[in-house]
């Protein structure tokens, strides 16, 4: 099982420190059995990288350079989210696609940088609200695979995060038979574009407290990929012990 917290554009260094020191001193005595990774801001990477340096915790950022080093203003590249401690980055999430027009081909050469330097990428796919009601979520999401997925991806360097853009932030979330179908579909297409070996798959879009334990404790969703509620330290910490009871789904 693999949890993950997506903190976005919140927290500064002190907040963030506190988030990471309360959701350890939550799990602390717990045997864990998921890997739980949390993606602070840049600004906030090295402290929080201290801070869970050799515990359950492990790191990620939320974007990566297409390019290793240069004249690349703003940038930061996926060797020094290695050199960071970090071990995933996010890739594709749908606030780039839409706010940054991060394009399907950009998101591809983004992900083969980070698998390169020994990053996992976890590239989010997901269709728009329209894009559902138009009965064209399928071939969205095998648009974006097809075009965003290295095909040297594998179940070491690659995990896929469904997130439906509709479903995130909304508090609303897909039954979970729909998310199934959409999982059963993305596995189709990696098969079709590189080793799938087992590469997870995880949701992603409002799940919280009150709706982890069902979504995770079906057999075919390997993790979720969580926004809001991995800012409570509590709650996320709540999230990855319930994940905890589902043994044998690491
Ligand atoms: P949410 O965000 O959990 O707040 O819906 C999920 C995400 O954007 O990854």
């Amino acid at each position: 099982m693999f949890i993950a917290g997506n903190w976005k554009l919140n927290c500064n260094i002190e907040e963030a420190n506190d988030l990471a020191s309360n959701i350890l001193k939550n799990i602390k005595g717990k045997r864990i059995n998921n890997e739980i990774v949390i993606f602070p801001p840049f600004t906030s990477l090295f402290s929080v990288s201290k801070i869970i340096k050799n515990t359950e915790i492990f790191l990620g950022g939320q974007d990566c350079s297409d390019n290793i080093s240069g004249a690349f203003t703003g940038d930061i590249s996926s060797e020094m989210l290695l050199d960071l401690g970090c071990k995933y980055v996010i890739l594709g999430h749908s606030e780039r696609r839409q706010k940054y027009n991060e394009t399907n081909e950009l998101i591809k050469r983004k992900s083969d940088v980070a698998q390169k330097v020994g990053l996992t990428s976890i590239i989010c796919v997901g269709e728009s609200l329209k894009d559902r009601e138009l009965g064209k979520e399928k071939k969205v999401i095998e648009i974006q695979l097809k075009n965003s997925i290295p095909e040297t991806s594998n179940s070491s360097n690659c995990i896929i995060a469904y997130e439906p853009i509709w479903a995130i932030g909304s508090g609303k979330t897909p039954t979970i038979s729909k998310i199934i179908e959409m999982f059963g579909e993305i596995k189709q297409i990696l098969n079709s574009i590189c080793i799938n070996d087992g590469i997870k798959i995880l949701y992603g879009g409002s799940v919280n407290i009150s709706n982890s334990f069902e979504i995770l404790s079906n057999e075919k969703i390997d993790g979720a990929l969580i926004g809001g509620a991995s800012l409570n330290a509590e709650d996320f910490s709540k999230i990855c012990l319930e994940a905890n009871k589902l043994d044998g789904k690491i």
